[in-house]
């Protein structure tokens, strides 16, 4: 099993759309993935479709009233406003940033892979997620200000590898939302690539309104739009290598090629 935190310094940068996306194109690879939305604009919950109305959600998980298998409605522990309580209720307690570690370790082992998608500020429910974690995944958009916003956040995962989780590894950063015909988007990928030549992913998310089109219709983007799922599964296919998983990387062959990889 491998826990992946997705996460950002800012809002916006694709965080979701890469959790949402990835966890299916795992699931179309045959693997057992868990979905946690850990942002109390549910934003996740939305995308895959979860009823408003599912209880119990992370919230309650966080604020001991329920078990997280219980909370588990199809592949995803749900997010919805309580989660914004549950964290202040969170900020006074001993080992709060420890909950989230503590209360997925019943179930996440019934899983080859979790993915966390963070809210859109490194506050503790990022760090519960670090904590939780075996692999923190950063999410930056394709502006001036990407590698300022990439170093904040690498601080925050070094705290929380320094203090609560020895064993978090930073498994990458992938330029988001990107559209590479743009001088500066070009100069932020560079400027990454200099800064941390090992862990940018060559892949790259190009932007498109096909992601607003698609979320709106409840649709995968590998479905809707296959030629822009291919820059997901190729990101999937070099996650599946960082993470040394070969044989999903072998299942994920085949939906690459039909999507045209060469
Ligand atoms: N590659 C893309 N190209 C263009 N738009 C995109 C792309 N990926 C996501 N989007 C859109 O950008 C917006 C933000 O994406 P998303 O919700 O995934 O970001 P986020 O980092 O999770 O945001 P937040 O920080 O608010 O949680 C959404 O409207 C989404 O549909
Ligand atoms: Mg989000």
């Amino acid at each position: 099993m491998a826990s992946i935190a997705v996460l950002s310094q800012k809002g916006g940068t694709g965080k979701t759309t890469t959790v949402r996306t990835l966890a299916d194109i795992l699931r179309r690879a045959g693997l057992d993935v868990l979905a946690v939305d850990l942002d109390p604009q549910g934003n996740l919950s939305d995308y895959l479709d979860v009823d408003p109305d599912a209880e119990p959600t992370v919230g309650d998980v966080l604020a001991g009233r329920a078990k997280a298998a219980e909370a588990v409605h199809d592949g995803i522990v749900p997010a919805n406003l309580g989660l914004a309580e549950a964290e202040l209720m969170l900020s006074g307690k001993m080992g709060r940033e420890m909950t989230l570690r503590k209360a997925l370790r019943g179930v996440q082992d019934e899983y080859d892979i979790v993915l966390i998608d963070c809210p859109p500020a490194l506050g503790l429910l990022s760090v519960n997620a670090l904590v939780a974690a075996d692999y923190a995944l950063l999410s930056t958009e394709a502006q001036y200000f990407a590698l300022q916003g990439v170093e904040q956040a690498l601080e925050v995962i070094e705290l929380a590898r320094d203090n609560l989780n020895p064993d978090l590894e930073w498994l990458g950063v992938l330029l988001n939302i990107a559209d590479m015909r743009t001088v500066h988007s070009r100069e932020a990928y560079a400027t990454l690539v200099e800064s941390f030549p090992d862990k940018v992913f060559r892949t790259v998310i190009r932007q498109s309104i096909a992601y607003a089109e698609s979320a709106e219709r409840a649709v995968s983007i590998l479905d809707y739009r296959p030629d822009l799922g291919a820059d997901y599964l190729a990101l999937a296919d070099e996650l599946l290598d960082r993470l040394d998983m070969g044989e999903a990387r072998a299942r994920l062959r085949p939906l690459r090629e039909a999507a045209g990889a060469t």
